[in-house]
């Protein structure tokens, strides 16, 4: 394995174990995760593999095949630069919560197509996460180990997420969505095998990644929690009346609830769907989605919209952004006869834009985190 090579080369000796962990695509239930809401996601064929060594001192050294030459020695965590505050915030954030974690040495490897919003960060929190559970024999449960993992993503790195990448990438199961109540944390294995129906998750990578997206995040957040203090309840998720909520708000504040409470409600209506079967349908639901992140939350692009509407147009069943959004990838549900159809229409929609080609990627779901050696 080239992981193990690596760390031979960086440190000399075997690494003690090689864990991976998964990036996610989300399905349905966006923006929601931070409103205690439901989400739809899971794991994709793509991660991050770690190969680490426990040791007796507190230090940390790590490094990473996508990064030659960026290896970094660090006693102080709090030193960390770029990349390697994902992994290092983790051990921090561990170490915070009074587990006994001492330092480690890491080497990973990742292969997360790149600006692709597959959420290559959750996964190289949980690859690292996972090793120190069971190198320092931390028993922690799948979904306690995320929400460290959450937690050493909004605290060490800055950047204020909810719990549905780390979930996704800890939790997730092969041929399975994942149907977490944010609130609740409670999950639920959904059976997603798609080939039973002749269909496929399409990941349409727009390769763009607009600046601002991560101030845009905390804005929208904000939105929501202002818009539950006027409304008096303890966040959207509690929203039951949505006109009478409507009819008390204005502006943003509005438009993000009546995004947030729908999205709720399509996220259930698509688990009713795949219950009864009916996975075609699901197709509607996908382009309410989109239209509603686009029109009502505000989070898509035109490089998002262009790709959802040719998609759409080349005979998907339905398409929509998936992840934060401002970039990343793009999901359309497509029967396998009509892909290369769905993919030329596509790559057309861009090219008279004068646009760089947008990549595609079958989505099979795959496995959560696991030990690998
Ligand atoms: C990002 C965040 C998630 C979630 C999505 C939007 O991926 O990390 O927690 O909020 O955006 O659904």
């Amino acid at each position: 394995m080239r992981v193990v090579d690596a760390f031979r080369q960086a440190y000399g000796g075997e690494p003690a174990g090689v864990w991976h962990a998964p990036g996610r695509v989300n399905l349905i239930g966006e923006h929601t995760d931070y409103n205690d809401g439901f989400v739809l996601p899971f794991a994709v064929p793509w991660g991050v593999t770690a190969a680490v060594s426990p040791r007796d001192d507190r230090t940390v050294r790590i490094a990473s095949l996508q990064a030659p030459g960026e290896e970094q020695v660090l006693e102080d965590l709090d030193r960390a630069e770029g990349w390697a505050r994902y992994p290092t915030g983790v051990v921090a954030v561990m170490r915070g919560a009074g587990l006994p974690v001492r330092g480690a040495d890491i080497v990973i490897d990742g292969d997360v197509p790149k600006g692709a919003g597959l959420s290559s960060s959750a996964a190289l929190e949980v690859s690292v996460g996972l090793a120190l559970n069971d190198l320092y024999g931390l028993g922690l449960e799948p979904m306690e180990l995320a929400r460290l993992c959450q937690k050493a993503e909004n605290e060490f790195v800055g950047m204020p997420c909810g719990i549905m990448d780390q979930a996704a990438s800890a939790l997730s199961r092969e041929g399975h969505a994942l149907f977490l109540d944010c609130r609740s944390l409670a999950g639920r294995a959904v059976p997603f095998d798609l080939s039973a129906y002749g269909l496929q998750i399409l990941i349409i990578n727009t390769g763009v990644h607009h600046e601002l997206a991560d101030g845009q995040y905390a804005r929208r957040r904000q939105d929501c929690e202002n818009a539950a203090k006027r409304l008096g309840v303890p966040s959207l998720r509690d929203v039951t009346d949505l006109a009478a909520a409507l009819s008390r708000l204005s502006g943003d504040e509005r438009a993000r609830t009546q995004h947030v409470v729908t999205e709720n409600h399509r996220v259930e209506a698509v688990i009713g769907l795949l219950r009864a079967k009916a996975v075609p349908e699901i197709g509607a639901l996908l382009n309410a989605s989109h239209l509603s992140l686009r029109d009502q939350y505000q989070v898509s692009c035109p490089e998002l919209d262009v790709a959802v509407e040719a998609a759409v147009k080349g005979g998907a069943r339905g398409a929509r952004m998936t992840g934060g959004g401002f970039g990343g990838s793009a999901i359309a549900l497509v029967a396998d006869d009509r892909v290369d159809r769905v993919r030329t229409t596509v790559e057309q929609a861009y090219a008279e834009r004068g646009w760089a080609a947008p990549t595609f990627l079958p989505a099979t779901p795959a496995a959560g985190a696991h030990r690998l050696h």
